[in-house]
């Protein structure tokens, strides 16, 4: 199993990644490996906390050596932060592990999901709504460029959701 390519799962905050992620790979027995906690390990700090004692470019700047650090590795289950696709090298490096599938989500999904969440710093401000969609807009092209794999995540059960990436993998001949 462990020949595989990394699954590596793009998408928006709050779309899912981490749980689906976890999945995927208790499923197929590949190991899951999440951007964001091992920042948080390595850094010894919450990404909120990143974010303000660092600012955000630092955080994009250990971002992408975690992305460069995971170039050389397979048979993960990789759950992003969404905003990887901001740098060509999160990209380059990503790609070069494996297969993008894109966790395509609506404003509202994703508003549902983080209502209450407060570790996002990019989405602590008074119109969450409003600044999900934002971001959405400015982003949602990259996500569809990258992507070798997308599914519309607001419209599937989390266990159908996983099926499905899991078939459709299968059928592009990625598993
Ligand atoms: C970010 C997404 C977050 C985290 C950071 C920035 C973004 O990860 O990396 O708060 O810019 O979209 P999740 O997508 O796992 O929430």
């Amino acid at each position: 199993m462990t020949a595989f390519k990394n699954i590596i799962l793009i998408g928006f905050m709050g779309c899912g990644k981490t749980t689906i992620g976890k999945r995927i790979s208790d499923t197929l027995k590949m190991n899951f490996i999440d951007t964001d906690s091992l920042i948080q390990k390595n850094i010894g700090m919450s990404i909120s906390q990143i974010f303000e004692e660092y600012g955000e470019s630092e955080f994009r700047n250990i971002e992408t050596k975690t992305c460069i650090e995971l170039s050389d590795s397979f048979g993960n289950v990789i759950a992003t932060g969404g905003g990887i696709i901001k740098n060509q090298k999160n990209v380059d490096a990503l790609k070069k592990s494996g297969v993008f599938v894109y966790l395509k989500a609506t404003p509202e999904f994703v508003y549902k999901n983080l209502k209450d969440d407060n570790s996002r710093p990019l989405l602590n401000v008074d119109d969450k709504l409003s600044k999900i969609r934002e971001l959405m807009f400015q982003r949602v092209s990259s996500y569809e460029k990258y992507s070798d794999l997308t599914i519309d995540i607001s419209e599937y059960s989390i266990e159908n959701a996983v099926n499905i990436i899991i078939e459709d993998l299968k059928g592009l001949g990625m598993l």
